[in-house]
């Protein structure tokens, strides 16, 4: 299966065998391009996409030691994700699958990240299984039944994890994106240094919020205590305060259902004290746990690609009439 992934900023292409083996993953990040403006510009993102993608499709073929005539399917990101973007990968999908005669298959994004769980495993995670899936764009719970009958337990009602790591990571005078650089300043700080405000739902919904810690932040820089606050510190606490509300949505969903394994996926999910905390629980509630490496939680194809293979006829489409959903909902496909 040849994967495409154009949703946002990565321009991805890539060749998985049977949902699971990836022979080649290229993924072409565009942060040089959108860091001066301390965020993704739409515009810049889907010109970017249009001079890549081509390059980048080759390159995942020849380091497969594929043709384009060797592939089975050609899976392509629908969406959700930025419209201009999206458009860009759909276009080139639908050409090529119209013009190769091979099945088209139209993914939605967020199914692709639950999949990047199954990648270059021997063991995948056995269904029913849980996901925490936080990336830039999105956070929340799915409960994954099997590879068509999914459900979103809770989701954000403001940012996404991802989209409060990197505001709070401005806030500190840290370069886009912020994720991995505050991670990186967290280990040098206290975690326990200032208690920022851990978000609890009013009802017993399994939903997250992640507004109320980033003013929190900022309100704290602003006063006097803050200025002479350890950046360090500053960070490590609201990174404990981000990995205690997260924790605490997995414990309380595996306090309402059964699950066989537990999945964290997404790019937050490269945060390494997330990480750990995710796996100490795992051991402790003799729960087997899945974390993709890096490469495969940040945004790629392989996970789209592998995501058709397991969703096969579900999700295939007709290369004339395809379009680009920016908004698709999560179960478009899903029963
Ligand atoms: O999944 P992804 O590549 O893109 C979306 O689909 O959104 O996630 C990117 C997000 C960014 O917000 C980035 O700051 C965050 O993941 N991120 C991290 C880390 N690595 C990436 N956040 C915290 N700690 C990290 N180590
Ligand atoms: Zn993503």
């Amino acid at each position: 299966m040849l994967g495409i992934e154009t949703s946002c900023d990565d321009t991805a292409a890539a060749v998985v065998r049977d949902g699971r083996n990836v022979l080649s993953s290229v993924a072409t990040n565009q942060d040089a391009f959108h860091a001066k403006y301390g965020g993704i510009v739409p515009e810049i993102a889907s010109r970017r996409h249009v001079a890549l993608l081509s390059a980048v499709v080759e390159d995942a073929l020849d380091r497969a030691g594929f043709e384009y005539a060797d592939v089975d399917g050609i899976a392509v990101t629908r969406g959700p994700g930025l419209i201009g973007s999206l458009v860009v990968g759909v276009a080139a999908a639908k050409a090529m699958a119209f013009a190769l005669r091979k099945p088209l298959y139209a993914v939605n994004h967020l199914h692709g990240h639950l999949f990047a769980a199954f990648l270059d495993r021997t063991e995948t995670p056995p269904y029913p299984f849980l996901v925490l899936l936080v990336s830039g764009g999105h956070s929340q719970l799915v409960a994954v039944e099997s590879s068509t009958a999914m459900r979103v337990l809770g989701r954000t009602h403001d940012d996404a994890a991802g989209e409060a790591y990197d505001k709070t990571a401005r806030l500190l005078g840290l370069s886009y994106p912020g994720g991995p650089e505050l991670d990186r300043l967290a280990r040098a700080g206290n975690p326990r240094a200032y208690a920022f405000p851990r978000h609890r739902p009013a009802t017993d919904s399994l939903d997250l919020s992640f507004s109320g810690l980033k003013t929190s932040v900022r309100y704290f820089l602003e006063s006097d205590a803050g200025r002479d606050a350890t950046a360090s510190d500053v960070a490590a606490s609201f990174q404990a305060a981000v990995v205690d509300v997260l924790m605490a949505r997995v414990e309380s969903a595996f306090g309402r259902a059964r699950y066989n394994a537990a999945v964290l996926s997404g790019g937050v999910a490269a945060n390494s004290e997330l990480q750990g905390a995710f796996r100490s629980w795992g051991e402790r509630s003799r729960v087997p746990v899945f974390i993709p490496p890096p490469k495969y939680c940040t945004d790629n194809a392989a996970m789209i690609a592998a995501a058709a293979c397991h969703q096969g006829e579900a999700v295939r489409v007709d290369p004339l009439t395809l379009t680009a959903d920016p908004n698709l909902p999560f179960s478009l496909w899903a029963s």
